[in-house]
């Protein structure tokens, strides 16, 4: 066995692993990253695609900004389709902000290159990975990779190994309390290369279901639509997409629609998640691993960055001056940040999709949608949850946590 040391052990090279790696490099503190997958295989997987400005702030501040500023897309609104009438919900004229369109592959491949820039260790394909005596003042992290079984000593360890990752399920059940709703559909989502004919992203309500025609550049679409949870991809052939997106997505819209061969399709299953506390001990979780969202509200990479920034400071704090209480807030801190995002992304989600069997919430919906169309109070509400509430500072949580 190889015995090394390090300050953090970093579980999982997703957005929330590599970029609280960056954010740890520049302050100083060394850290390992420990992935399961491929390095080509993390690069390969699409998934978000809009960031809000205090997301981009962050990548700034961790210096991985410079293609996103070059290549993104701002968006100004975005659009909401029911029974055939599209209203604006005008971001940037209600609440003063904006969205910004990068996708999360960019955002991993900006990440990836930077620390390999800084020469900072990343160990892909690392098999078996367990946590030893996090409970403890000396945990450690073992892993399996050619054969060989590594053991990493550290101070903490940072679970960023998302939903289905070996972090949370180390923790004891007692130990946890967990909040789920699971919802009785899921996405499937298309990308193609070519021009959108749309200039902002449209979710769409339609009485077939749920549509939502996005972005990744001027070049590249994606689009879902609302689809059975026992569907396979292998059920859905373009052709038969596009024709139901085309239904669902409104009038306009569709006319432009090119039926494209698609680059990738996937059916994401949707799920609001949230386990509490995110510290046990010297293991702290972040991002998937401790929340999910259905993607409805654009909410879970953005959420798996505040909660990095709010770990970022913690640790820089605990180390800069050897204090345990920055480490106390971190749970606290990020959950008042993530309850109002799931309840965000579970609104959009009800509001939006096709309940089947169910003629009071569609009711409910015709007039939550009439309300939001009518009255910029609701607009502006929509909107400053939309383009993200803002990041709490490390003072104002303490003292939110005193009173
Ligand atoms: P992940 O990206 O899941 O990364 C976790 C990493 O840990 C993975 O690389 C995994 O391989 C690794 N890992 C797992 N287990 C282990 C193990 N045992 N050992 C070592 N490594 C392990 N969010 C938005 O903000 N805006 C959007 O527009 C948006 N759209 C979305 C659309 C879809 C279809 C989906 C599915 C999600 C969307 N999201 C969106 C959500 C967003 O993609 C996730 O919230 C984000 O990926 C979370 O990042 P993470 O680093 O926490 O987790
Ligand atoms: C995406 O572009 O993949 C996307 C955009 C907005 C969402 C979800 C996904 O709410």
């Amino acid at each position: 066995m190889s015995r090394t040391r390090t300050q953090i052990v970093i579980v999982g090279a997703g957005p929330a692993g590599l970029l609280l790696g960056q954010l740890l490099h520049r302050e100083g503190i060394d850290a390992v990253i420990l992935e399961r997958r491929s390095h080509e295989y993390v690069l390969g997987r699409i998934r978000a695609g809009v960031l809000e400005q205090g997301t981009v702030d962050v990548l700034d501040l961790a210096g991985v900004s410079a293609r996103l500023h070059k290549e993104a897309l701002v968006h100004e609104g975005v659009g909401i389709g029911f029974q055939g009438r599209r209203h604006r919900i005008a971001l940037k004229q209600l609440v003063g902000k904006s969205v910004t369109v990068y996708g999360q592959t960019e955002i991993t491949r900006d990440l990836m290159e930077a620390r390999a820039a800084n020469g900072a260790a990343s160990v892909y394909e690392a098999e078996d990975v367990t946590l030893h005596d996090w409970q403890g003042t000396s945990p450690r992290v073992t892993y399996r990779k050619g054969g060989v079984t590594h053991e990493i000593a550290c101070d903490f360890v940072a679970g960023c190994d998302g939903y289905h990752g070996v972090c949370r399920a180390s923790v004891p059940a007692d130990k946890c309390k967990v909040f789920e709703r699971e919802y009785p559909f899921g996405w499937l989502g298309v990308l193609a290369d070519v021009p959108p004919p749309w200039k902002e992203l449209v979710y769409a309500n339609s009485a077939r279901g749920f549509a939502l025609a996005s972005l990744r550049s001027p070049t590249r679409v994606r689009c879902y639509v609302q689809c059975p949870l026992d569907d396979r991809v292998e059920d859905w052939s373009d052709t038969r997409f596009w024709d139901e997106f085309r239904r669902r997505i409104g009038e306009d819209v569709a006319a432009g629609v090119v039926s494209a061969p698609s680059i990738e399709k996937s059916i994401a299953p949707l799920r609001s998640f949230v386990v509490e506390p995110l510290r046990f001990g010297r293991l702290f979780l972040a991002g998937d691993a401790a929340h999910i969202v259905p993607p409805t509200g654009a909410k879970g990479l953005n959420l798996a960055v505040s909660d990095v920034f709010y770990l970022y400071e913690a640790l820089r704090d605990h180390y800069r001056e050897r204090r345990e209480a920055p480490l106390d807030e971190y749970s606290p801190r990020c959950l008042r940040r993530i309850w109002k995002a799931e309840r965000f992304s579970w609104w959009m989600t009800r509001q939006l999709h096709l309940f089947p069997g169910d003629a009071f919430a569609r009711r409910m919906q015709e007039t939550e949608l009439e309300y939001l169309f009518e009255s910029p109070a609701a607009q502006a509400s929509m909107a400053e949850n939309y383009v993200g509430l803002p990041f709490e500072s490390a003072a104002a949580g303490a003292q939110a946590h005193v009173a």
